[in-house]
């Protein structure tokens, strides 16, 4: 009797340590994709019709600015091997594709008076082959690749970018909203505005001024999107039966240590990054603790105004609210200690506003990227944040990925595996996760490290004219990852990961 006790004890204890470890559920109609951006796959940068944008323009006239002095002139030649990837991310069984549209192939100057038909085609023969072979497209109406001319008007800190973009996007979906029902404004606005007005990295002759670009950006780009979900709600919804949102970039903050300082650091820096962006868009305005801190500062450096620009009552009435879903991009933590007295930051800037020193820890598994490590329990803390921050909202991620050159991507591997587990615990927790697309579905342009940093499931020889896209071991797991998955159709999908 005793023995058969002891039995029934070790299989309870057994199944229960196989659960916590080994098995990953996620809810019956969760989604998985892969995700890229136009400027970083499709090449073909002159042709037929296409404009020239800021990346175009960058990669050309300043190439010590990217690490391998490389371009996208051919990048991945998406444009002209579209049909291959959709071959390949059929093959990794996943539902879901979420690429960008690339502003200037579809109108050359920027402006709406000009459409380049060859555009249109492009996408139009992109969505329709992703259709036909059962994979939803997710869109992104903007990843980053301006059109020159919009640039030199100052980019996304002139108001003026609201109505062109508006002409812009109201193309996309009478061209693609018959068939498209998932849609993306803008992709990691914290991002772009960060590099173009802050840190000063692009040759262009826009306002960087320390401290001030970033705030004009934000503002322009929040109006911006909630004008263009206005748009779609009242011009398109009822036809089209989509869903907009905007997918936003977000790294989780802890604190160094529990010093009273270095806690509120690690909460203005995470209300600096994810409030600055879903504050405005869920209640209407930036955190209260951007306004108050932006505000003191600009006085005590002599403005007579803050350098943070308000939201009149008509921009937070649309903007609050202004998601059917949100697009979290989510990739690494940094550890904050308190920096608001730090020396260097006498003269305005983002990070003097933060007041916060970032850092990683040295036990983190690191990627090749310098801020990207493997934190998976940093995308938990993110998740429930959120949920409880801001009103739960309905979230699909639509990024998430590592840093790794090698074909047998081990690293790549741990990483998928421990954010998938934080995420599935995050929806068995509440959190309202429809989705998980995985950045990328193949090595690709990455911006201003050009080639050096490999992001993909799928490796591409960028010396080889063909591009060949070869699986790596990542490519093999996350495919069964996803076939497991589509076999339970259980309540709960059990997943071993
Ligand atoms: C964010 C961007 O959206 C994407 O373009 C970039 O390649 C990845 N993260 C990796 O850095």
């Amino acid at each position: 009797m005793e023995k058969i006790f002891q039995k029934f004890l070790f299989i309870f204890i057994f199944t229960k340590f196989i659960s916590a470890y080994e098995i990953t559920p996620f809810p019956q109609d969760f989604l998985f994709g892969v995700a890229t951006a136009s400027y970083q796959i499709e090449g073909a940068w002159n042709i037929n019709g296409k404009g020239e944008n800021i990346w175009d323009y960058y990669s050309h006239y300043s190439p010590s600015m990217i690490k391998d002095g490389s371009t996208g002139d051919v990048a991945c030649d998406s444009y002209n091997k579209f049909k291959d990837d959709v071959q390949i991310i059929k093959d990794l069984g996943v539902h879901i594709y979420r690429f960008s549209l690339s502003w200037s192939r579809i109108l050359p100057t920027g402006f709406a008076n000009e459409i380049n038909h060859d555009g249109i085609r492009y996408y139009n023969d992109l969505i329709n082959e992703l259709i036909a072979n059962d994979i939803i497209p997710v869109v992104t109406i903007f990843h980053w690749d301006l059109p020159l001319p919009l640039m030199a008007i100052g980019g996304w800190t002139n108001p003026l970018m609201t109505k062109y973009y508006m002409e812009y996007a109201n193309i996309t979906f009478h061209y693609f909203g018959d068939r498209v029902q998932h849609w993306l404004t803008m992709n990691e606005p914290m991002s772009f505005c960060t590099d173009t007005f802050e840190n000063a990295q692009q040759p262009f002759n826009v306002p960087q001024i320390k401290g001030i670009g970033i705030y004009l950006c934000a503002h322009t780009v929040l109006r911006t999107h909630a004008l263009v979900y206005k748009m779609y709600k009242n011009e398109y919804q009822e036809k089209q039966k989509g869903k907009i949102g905007i997918a936003i970039d977000s790294r989780w903050y802890e604190p160094k240590t529990n010093k009273t300082e270095d806690i509120e650091a690690a909460t203005r820096a995470l209300e600096f990054d994810c409030g600055m962006y879903f504050n405005p868009i869920v209640y209407g305005d930036f955190p209260e603790i951007m306004k108050t801190r932006i505000e003191n500062l600009s006085r005590s450096e002599n403005f007579s105004i803050s350098r943070l620009p308000e939201f009149t009552k008509d921009d937070k009435e649309l903007l609050q609210g202004s998601y059917d879903f949100i697009g979290l991009n989510h990739y690494s933590t940094w550890l904050v200690s308190d920096g608001s007295s730090k020396t260097n930051w006498r003269t305005p800037s983002y990070a003097r506003d933060v007041g916060g020193i970032m850092e990683a820890d040295p036990k983190w598994p690191n990627s090749t990227m310098s801020w990207l490590y493997d934190v998976p329990w940093g995308f938990y803390k993110l998740l429930t944040h959120i949920r409880d921050r801001y009103k739960n909202p309905i979230i699909v991620i639509t990024e998430n990925g590592f840093a790794q050159l090698e074909i047998q991507d081990k690293k790549r591997i741990h990483y998928l595996k421990g954010y998938l587990k934080s995420l599935s615990k995050a929806t068995q927790d509440g959190c309202n996760v429809k989705g998980y697309i995985t950045w990328s579905v193949m090595d690709n342009f990455e911006w201003f490290e050009g080639f050096t940093q490999r992001f993909g499931l799928y490796y591409v020889n960028f010396t080889d004219p063909s591009r060949p896209r070869i699986p790596r071991s990542s490519a093999k797991w996350f495919k069964k990852f996803v076939h497991t998955h589509l076999k339970n159709n259980n309540k709960f999908l059990v997943v071993q990961v």
